[in-house]
């Protein structure tokens, strides 16, 4: 165990591996799914619920995937093999490479939908919509044949970036682009806020009416605070097998939480004080962002630059985050299938492409092929995160909490001991039975058993 093999990737600093691993985390997640997840679930008490999963249970189990991953300095199946050879250990491998192709599927749709809206918005034909015509806009979006070639390009943007390995061109393009992003979200939030009957929308979100939570607002919650910290796939262990021997993990896995959450609530403050002041529904699902942005851009003076700059930089955020998935199944293939990176990184991109292909088509030719009720897209988000990654993130888990040597484990908390971490105890209980426990609990309220 804990053998480090030198001819390896690492991130070059501190600063790069904290970029990288906020670069995953932040993305659509949190400012398209968490929108309209909370609007779907009843704002307040989904918030709730959701800060609370995730510092529960999400921050444990980020850290204790960075624990694995720096640990064994592997990918995904080699990290897990690192700690006990058994062949079950194989299993969250597989789970991980099933999520990457359902989670690629449908965010790889609404990623070449943010690289339309930015073309539009650039020739200027965003700029004067209304409410209603942001509704047909959408439409006229997101059926039929364009939407899958904007699909194809957002995946061929994708490999482009894969095939030069993650280093230079994605962490240095996320150093700088994340922090504009941050502040252009920021400036976006007080413009929302001092819309006419903006409060209605602040209190949807932040005032909870505990009398609507329910098992599909817990499972909602879960899977969310599981999707927007990238956890339950393996993108993390990955990620942290190249983060180097200084880097903090604990510290690093507090700060991803924290910027995060923030992104997310300042995605929501800039969507439902428009959708109260619109007079919008929170609750339209994933057309949600879509149909309100561009009403925001239209009323704003030089709309059509501001649209284009947010979609733009939203592109670029889908982008980090689509590489760390894409990253998984790529160092999958190269280190246990001895692929080539090229090779691995073309099978990868296949993957991709079948489901993105399925996922995009859910909106046209295949919009009545519905399974359990759900078409493609819809199921291949619900299942990737309420199904595999809080699943993933169970085996995570208990894999540290009962079966990796304390030893190792107090290496990686301590960072190789160059401090203390005097939680230890507290932690791998945290992994044993309150992790495991918790998410079992909301899987068997979901299904209607508890
Ligand atoms: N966390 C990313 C987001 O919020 C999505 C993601 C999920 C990335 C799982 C990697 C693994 O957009």
């Amino acid at each position: 165990m804990n053998k480090v093999t030198n001819d390896r990737a690492q991130f070059a600093t501190k600063f790069g591996a904290i970029a990288a691993t906020v670069g995953s985390a932040v993305g659509l997640g949190n400012i398209w799914r968490f929108p309209y997840e909370a609007g779907v679930h009843g704002g307040g008490a989904f918030l709730v619920c959701y800060i609370a999963f995730l510092f529960i249970i999400c921050v444990p189990v980020l850290c204790a995937e960075f624990a694995l991953g720096r640990n064994a300095r592997s990918n995904v199946f080699g990290s897990y093999q690192a700690v006990s050879p058994r062949k079950g250990m194989r299993l969250p491998g597989y789970l991980s490479i099933a999520a990457s192709l359902l989670i690629m599927g449908f965010y790889s749709v609404v990623a070449g939908w943010t690289m339309e809206y930015c073309l539009t918005s650039a020739t200027g034909n965003l700029e004067s919509i209304t409410t209603a015509a942001g509704h047909g806009e959408f439409v006229e979006m997101t059926t039929g044949w364009r939407p899958v070639l904007w699909t194809m390009l957002f995946l061929a943007c994708n490999t482009f970036i894969l095939m030069g390995g993650v280093t230079k061109g994605i962490e240095r393009a996320s150093n700088i682009m994340m922090p504009i992003l941050f502040v252009l979200l920021l400036a976006f939030c007080v413009n929302s806020l001092l819309l006419p009957n903006s409060m209605a929308g602040v209190s949807f979100l932040f005032k909870p009416d505990f009398s609507q939570i329910t098992p599909s607002v817990l499972l909602g919650a879960l899977g969310q605070a599981f999707f927007s910290l990238s956890l339950g796939m393996g993108t993390m262990i990955t990620y942290a097998s190249y983060f180097n021997s200084k880097t903090k993990l604990v510290r690093t896995a507090m700060t991803t939480a924290l910027l995060d959450t923030m992104v997310a609530i300042i995605a929501g403050l800039i969507i439902f004080p428009a959708v109260f002041s619109f007079g919008m529904s929170p609750s339209e699902g994933p057309k949600l962002v879509f149909e309100v942005l561009p009403t925001i851009f239209a009323q704003l003076p030089g709309g059509a630059i501001w649209s284009t700059l947010f979609f733009l930089l939203l592109f670029i955020a889908s982008l980090t985050s689509t590489v760390s998935v894409s990253e998984t199944t790529v160092s999958f293939f190269c280190e246990e299938k001895k692929m080539s990176r090229k090779s691995a990184t073309w099978v990868a991109t296949g993957i991709a492409v079948a489901g993105g292909l399925l996922c995009s088509l859910s909106f046209g030719a295949l919009s009545d092929v519905t399974i359990f009720g759900k078409t493609f897209f819809d199921l291949f988000d619900y299942v990737s995160s309420n199904i595999c990654l809080p699943l993933g993130g169970m085996i995570c888990s208990l894999t540290v909490g009962w079966l990796m040597k304390k030893r190792y484990l107090e290496e990686q908390l301590t960072d190789y001991h160059t401090h203390r971490f005097r939680f230890i105890q507290v932690f791998v209980f945290i992994l044993r039975w309150v992790c495991p426990a918790a998410i079992l609990l909301v899987f068997l309220n979901s299904i209607g058993i508890m």
